[in-house]
């Protein structure tokens, strides 16, 4: 069954294959909608507040003319609330629909969720684990804004501790040769040292800068994150942590010209709003391409292709 659990899962023809497929999807949503998904019925189940995941996901499924089912708020509106456990709830919502797309707020969760579905499990992140298919529209940004995903330099900043969007990003980057990963970290969110491991195994450079400037004028892509600060055990630790690092105009004037920013978003304050005018200030169209992303994601799910 085709589950999305682990950015790791995906070799390098499987991506290629993806992107090339949200290709496609993309130049269709500029004709007009598809009607392969008729019929089906995706579930989502956020147990995490989301924006763009949710949002994005359905409007994929209702573009390939599907229908969803959701519960956005599920930690508290689904019985969960009663003490209903996720493999539970997995088992039923799995009769129900053709896929379940699902966030929660546990490490691992949507892999159990896969052991007990009957139906391709799509995550849609787990806690602070992973968030594979962001890290699938963060490539796909990547191929559209710079034109390769290969032989790049990306500079990681900020959160890279929680940051789930962050290791599954640099997992699938692994696939490709010639990536340098740049990491920008505050001391109290590091790069997991797991997520270096499988990167250095991999063959992908790393190295590590405390200085912001340094990394602008080295990177192709500047990957900014917001700081998690629903995964910090005291707001202490947070606020220690907020704030090291802010794209501003003085980042801009360092950058190439050809480089780019990107941003899972939310953003708070580490891309101040005067760099949004900025040609190369990618992260909202970042966002839009979540959805040929998905609807790529989805197709492959339900058809089994
Ligand atoms: N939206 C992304 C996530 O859910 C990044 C973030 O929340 O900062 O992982
Ligand atoms: N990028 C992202 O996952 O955004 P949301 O948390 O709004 O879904």
């Amino acid at each position: 069954m085709y589950h999305v659990i682990s950015a790791k899962a995906f070799t390098k023809d499987h991506l290629q294959k993806l992107l090339q497929e949200a290709n496609t999807m993309q130049n269709m949503l500029t004709q007009g909608a598809s009607r392969v998904l008729e019929g089906k019925i995706m579930a989502a189940l956020f147990f995490e507040p989301s924006t763009r995941t949710r949002l994005s996901f359905e409007t994929a499924m209702h573009r390939l003319g599907g229908n969803v089912i959701s519960t956005e708020n599920a930690r508290e509106f689904s019985s969960a609330i009663k003490g209903e456990t996720l493999e539970d709830t997995i088992r039923v919502v799995s009769g129900y629909a053709d896929v379940i797309v699902l966030r929660h707020y546990e490490i691992g969760a949507a892999a159990r969720a896969a052991q007990v579905s009957q139906v391709p499990v799509l995550s849609a992140g787990d806690g602070a684990g992973e968030h594979p298919t962001q890290a699938l529209l963060d490539l796909f940004t990547i191929y559209r804004e710079i034109g390769r995903t290969e032989d790049l330099t990306i500079a990681m900043i900020g959160d890279l501790m929680y940051g789930r969007t962050v290791h599954s990003l640099v997992y699938m980057l692994s696939q490709f040769p010639g990536i340098r990963l740049i990491c920008t970290a505050p001391q109290t969110t590091p790069m997991p040292v797991d997520v270096i491991e499988y990167a250095t195994s991999r063959g992908v450079h790393v190295e590590f800068e405390q200085d912001l400037h340094v990394a602008a004028k080295k990177a192709d892509v500047l990957y900014q994150t917001r700081v998690q600060k629903e995964r910090f055990k005291t707001l202490e630790q947070y606020e220690m942590s907020r704030d090291a690092y802010i794209i501003d105009e003085s980042i801009l004037e360092l950058m190439g010209q050809r480089s780019i920013i990107m941003h899972p978003l939310p953003r708070l304050g580490e891309i101040t709003q005067v760099v949004d005018q900025d040609p190369r200030a990618a992260y909202f169209r970042q966002t839009h391409y979540g959805v040929p992303v998905r609807m790529a994601l989805l197709k492959q799910a339900v058809m089994k292709e």
